[in-house]
């Protein structure tokens, strides 16, 4: 058992509460500010209220009742808290030991077994500007997906793109109108996207352009096979330009049926609604109130507009609908951002037609929309729309200036040139992937280049460059004929308090994770991996790891930097940062 579990159950029986309450102390846990006051503390006021009891009296009681044991030391009471100190030696040994046995799965919960998640992320619109929100959306999506299967989810990566709606109407308008088929087999996507913005400046001037548009779109639903053979050929382009980004990131999708694929099921889903009696007509439009359900003033969810065409909100429905029949999801979660609104309506004109069908299960309660912040001062050579290409490009290239002026400041030699292209796409990414998640995400982020490039400080290189560090250090044991595969050294020999800060911090890497999954925020992990970045430099500038006259301790450091590197490269792993051993 974990120690923190350990600690948890202990408690949990000084109270006397039934075994079902562990959790709920275990996320209580909290580390004390300093060593001297203890390892673990337990917040006791959260108890007053339920025990009729001071909190400073319920701390003193539990210490009473705490027998020392093989990981627990003492335990004090400390005015509200009750703060435990650990048995170094033998907690040390335990943390140790499970990283040495599962590298890569120590952390892991399957708090999420047997269920499903939904995960709708990246969803850009075919022939319309890949923009920020898309940026975020791919990169915080991609992480929700990887941290959710560490807690034993069976995850389902949605791509529901844009490719269907009245901007099909300009790119068609567009394309009848100005069409150059060079220009087209030559820049695809950004070609397509060079006819919507036409079209729409246009349409500004000329407001016949958005009728004829809208008219081309209805012929496109109504399944005109001219229209629809343009359809499917912008679409093809767009997204064979999508997945080769995805294929450089690592990312890859379980569908990339978009909106289009729905399309067919949105008529009898309307016709639910309204038989049900869920939606009305209004003004020739079809629409359900949702006001009343939310309890603020809100437009209705418009699933049929007067002209007959259907709604965003009446695919995001039928969608919902068919991901329900298909997979009973334990989770239905949209990466989305700026579009509160839109979602808040649908969930809850689903949550209306499940009351009103007595559905068996309440579901619509299982969706979720997770928004997240604006990102200024991001800008590339490409100007106004933001191709997730140029960008990664952009900072390939930076990431390699900034190595090469590194590497002459400190006349150190950088990596072998065969490799530089590698590493330098691997930093530049990290640069970028962290920065979207080194805040919670609802902040607005300021993007500035040379920030997040920079090797110290909290960006993802410093992270890479902490790894890389330890990289080193195994080279330099083997070097000196100091394997450490399959031996630990003598732990006992690890009794400085910055290699006992360290496994504290190793052992705060499941609960990190967790949080992470529990408040959909990616940061928790980024967050850690910094503080874990930071401790270990700590340990790193006041001890030497190898010391040649000190075999059996410095085996045992070994074994402590292994294990950092090893929580180290899955947390890495999570964020979709790529771990180098050298930079
Ligand atoms: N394509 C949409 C956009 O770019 C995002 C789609 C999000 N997913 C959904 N099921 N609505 O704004």
């Amino acid at each position: 058992m974990q120690i923190t579990a350990h600690i948890a159950q202990v408690l949990c029986s000084a109270l006397a509460w039934p075994a079902e309450r562990r959790a709920q102390i275990e996320a209580a846990l909290a580390t004390p500010p300093n060593l001297a006051l203890g390892d673990c503390a337990f917040p006791c006021f959260q108890l007053a209220k339920e025990l009729r009891t001071a909190p400073n009296r319920i701390a003193q009681d539990l210490a009473g009742k705490i027998q020392p044991d093989r990981l627990i030391a003492s335990a004090v009471a400390e005015g509200p808290y009750l703060n435990l100190f650990l048995n170094r030696r033998n907690a040390l040994g335990q943390v140790l030991g499970e990283i040495r046995e599962s590298p890569s799965t120590y952390g892991h919960t399957d708090m999420g077994r047997g269920q499903t998640l939904v995960l709708d992320f990246s969803a850009p619109n075919i022939a319309k500007p890949f923009h920020f929100g898309h940026l975020r959306s791919t990169n915080i999506g991609a992480d929700l997906a990887r941290i959710f299967a560490f807690q034993g989810w069976e995850v389902l990566r949605k791509n529901y793109l844009g490719d269907w709606g009245t901007q099909f109407g300009f790119v068609i308008y567009a394309w009848q109108k100005w069409g150059d088929e060079a220009a087209l087999e030559a820049r695809a996507i950004d070609y397509l996207v060079e006819l919507y913005i036409r079209a729409n400046r246009e349409s500004e001037q000329d407001p016949s352009v958005r009728e004829q548009a809208r008219s081309l779109f209805l012929r496109l639903e109504q399944g005109d096979a001219e229209i629809r053979a343009l359809w499917s050929r912008f679409r093809a382009l767009s997204l064979d330009g999508f997945m080769r980004t995805y294929a450089r990131l690592g990312i890859s999708f379980d569908s990339y049926d978009g909106e289009s694929s729905i399309n067919d099921k949105v008529q009898s889903v309307v016709d639910r609604f309204l038989k049900a009696g869920v939606a009305k007509e209004s003004l020739g439009a079809i629409v359900v109130e949702v006001a009343d359900v939310l309890g603020r003033d809100i437009a209705p969810c418009m699933l049929q507009k007067s002209d007959g065409a259907s709604t965003y909100a009446a695919r995001d429905c039928a969608e919902a609908i068919d991901r329900w029949e298909r997979y009973q999801f334990g989770a239905n979660i949209y990466v989305v951002s700026r579009q509160e609104d839109h979602f808040a309506q649908v969930f809850a004109a689903l949550g209306k037609l499940a009351v009103a069908e007595q559905w068996p299960v309440n579901w619509p309660a299982r969706c979720e929309n997770i928004s997240f912040g604006y990102v200024r001062g991001m800008s590339t050579r490409k100007g106004e729309a933001v191709w997730l290409e140029a960008v990664l490009d952009e900072a390939r290239d930076r990431a390699g200036r900034f190595r090469i002026e590194r590497a002459e400041a400190s006349a150190r030699g950088a990596v072998a040139a065969g490799e530089a292209d590698t590493v330098s796409e691997a930093v530049g990414q990290a640069a970028l992937l962290y920065f979207d998640v080194s805040s919670r995400r609802m902040t607005d982020l300021s993007f500035d280049w040379d920030a997040v490039l920079q090797f110290e400080g909290n960006t993802g290189p410093y992270l890479q460059y902490a790894y890389a560090r330890m990289s080193g250090i195994f080279r330099k044991a083997a070097e000196l004929g100091l394997a450490t595969a399959d031996e630990p050294g003598d732990l006992a020999t690890l009794g400085a308090d910055e290699e006992w800060l360290l496994v504290q911090k190793l052992r705060g890497y499941g609960p990190a994770v967790r949080r992470a999954a529990e408040q959909r925020e990616p940061f928790e992990v980024a967050h850690y991996l910094y503080e874990l970045a930071s401790v270990f430099n700590a340990f790193y500038n006041r001890h030497v790891v190898i010391e040649v006259a000190e075999p059996v301790r410095s085996r045992a450091r070994l074994t402590l930097v292994k294990a950092t590197q090893s929580v180290m490269r899955s947390g890495l792993q999570l964020l979709g940062i790529r771990p180098l051993e050298q930079m």
